[in-house]
């Protein structure tokens, strides 16, 4: 489902020869395959056929506009996470309706722009934003729909940056507390409780804790509807993790196995919020050897014109990410350092890497940056924000062009 491959010796997306597109946009850039989001997102429809269902694309994972229309076409909704996140979705071409807002922390602003939209839900996250949604729905004299995310104190097995479901993150309102809060928002006027919502975490390769937090918050559904609330879905949230190492990782019918019995009994509709299963194998980051150097007692350093800024997953999380050569030489594999060219230490790609002998000015491209990649890139060291392309069969465009120096100078006086 990588939608990258080697062909004729030469790393291809799709029928595109990588280093063709490198060529024409310039390095680094970040390449993306329209099969592999059109797959990933047939393989968990159908994984998720047997009740009825909504797949609400978490844009946090990739917001290119053109990623999304493509997603939006495929059938999905959107998961939006702040009000920049709400503008996308729109300009993409996602209706009101179908874009969730979640999140900790909106602003004032974001919450009147949400229910003037009149948003498909918003995840209330405290009693305190229970209060704010309401007064200003009241406002405008309109009920805004809302649903409760609840933390079920459930710790996948994942990174502790990206874990969300425990008792000591930020996270919901916990479980215990839940029912109380859906009364009260059940009594206030401007509010339409419609659903429930949990995310444990992200980068789940165990299915089993949410299975375990599906099951819970059913207990939830089932307890609302005993006292008259009638709801209408049930949000599990994203979480479902790919094999970053190569191989299986959890498949989507293991996933819908584990979830689907707890949902059943709810008979309620099911939300689904994956961001990285979607889109994380879809895009690879390109970038070119700037140097190399290898002395005695240091290790073998192959430095790209891409690093940290680009991709910071390695140096954020310690994530592993497959780093192979566009257009390999052949010759020998000796370990190497895969660094970028930022003054710190850990602009790290990837660390004991086997390549072969590459030389200045080869392509190199770092595998499964799909999701989390781009949009977590920054512009330390002045670097430019770069370009984006979408591939689809023997078709490429550049879907967002690389920064320019005057745009990084644009806001300032
Ligand atoms: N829904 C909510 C409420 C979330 O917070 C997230 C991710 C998702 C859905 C989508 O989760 P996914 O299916 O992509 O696992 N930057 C980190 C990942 C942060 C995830 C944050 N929340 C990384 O690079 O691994």
């Amino acid at each position: 489902m990588t939608g990258f491959g080697f062909r004729g010796g030469r790393l291809a997306c799709e029928g595109v020869p990588v280093a063709d597109i490198a060529r024409a946009a310039e390095t680094p850039v970040y390449v993306y395959s329209a099969g592999s989001v059109r797959a990933a997102y047939a393989s968990l429809d159908r994984a998720l056929a047997a009740w009825p269902h909504a797949i609400h694309f978490a844009l946090k994972a990739n917001s290119a506009l053109a990623l999304l229309a493509l997603l939006r076409e495929l059938g999905a909704g959107a998961d939006a996470n702040s009000g920049g996140e709400i503008e996308a979705a729109l300009r993409a071409g996602f209706s009101p309706p179908q874009i969730v807002f979640t999140g900790v922390g909106k602003t004032r602003d974001e919450l009147e722009r949400a229910v003037a939209l009149g948003v498909g839900a918003i995840n209330i996250e405290s009693g305190g934003e229970a209060e704010r949604i309401d007064a200003i729905a009241r406002g405008r004299g309109v009920r805004a729909r809302v649903a409760l995310r609840a933390n079920p104190d459930i710790a996948p097995n994942t990174h502790a940056h990206i874990s969300t479901g425990s008792r000591l993150s930020k996270f919901g309102v916990p479980i215990e507390c839940a029912a109380g809060l859906l009364r009260e928002m059940a009594r206030m006027p401007g509010l339409e409780p419609v659903g429930l919502h949990v995310h444990l975490g992200s980068q789940i390769l165990d299915v089993a804790p949410l299975g375990r937090a599906a099951g819970l918050l059913a207990g939830l559904a089932r307890a609302a509807r005993d006292w008259g609330l009638a709801l209408e879905h049930i949000d599990l949230g994203g979480g479902l993790g790919v094999p970053y190492e190569g191989g299986a990782g959890p498949s989507v019918d293991e996933y819908a196995a584990a979830i689907l019995p707890a949902v059943r009994e709810t008979g309620l509709r099911l939300i689904v919020e994956p961001g990285r299963y979607l889109v994380a194998q879809a895009g690879a980051l390109v970038g070119r050897v700037a140097d190399t150097k290898a002395y005695p007692g240091s290790p073998r350093f192959v430095i790209l014109d891409a690093g940290m800024t680009e991709l910071i997953r390695p140096m954020l999380y310690e994530a592993y990410h497959r780093i192979v050569e566009v257009e390999p030489r052949g010759g020998a594999a000796t370990p190497c350092e895969v660094v970028g060219p930022l003054c710190e230490t850990g602009d790290t790609l990837g660390h004991a890497r086997e390549l072969g002998p590459v030389e200045v000015g080869d392509l190199v491209a770092v595998l499964d940056a799909g999701a989390y990649g781009f949009v977590m890139a920054s512009n330390y060291n002045r670097r430019r924000l770069p370009a984006e392309v979408l591939v689809d069969g023997e078709r490429w465009q550049i879907v967002r062009k690389r920064q320019s120096y005057e745009d990084l100078f644009r806001h300032e006086v």
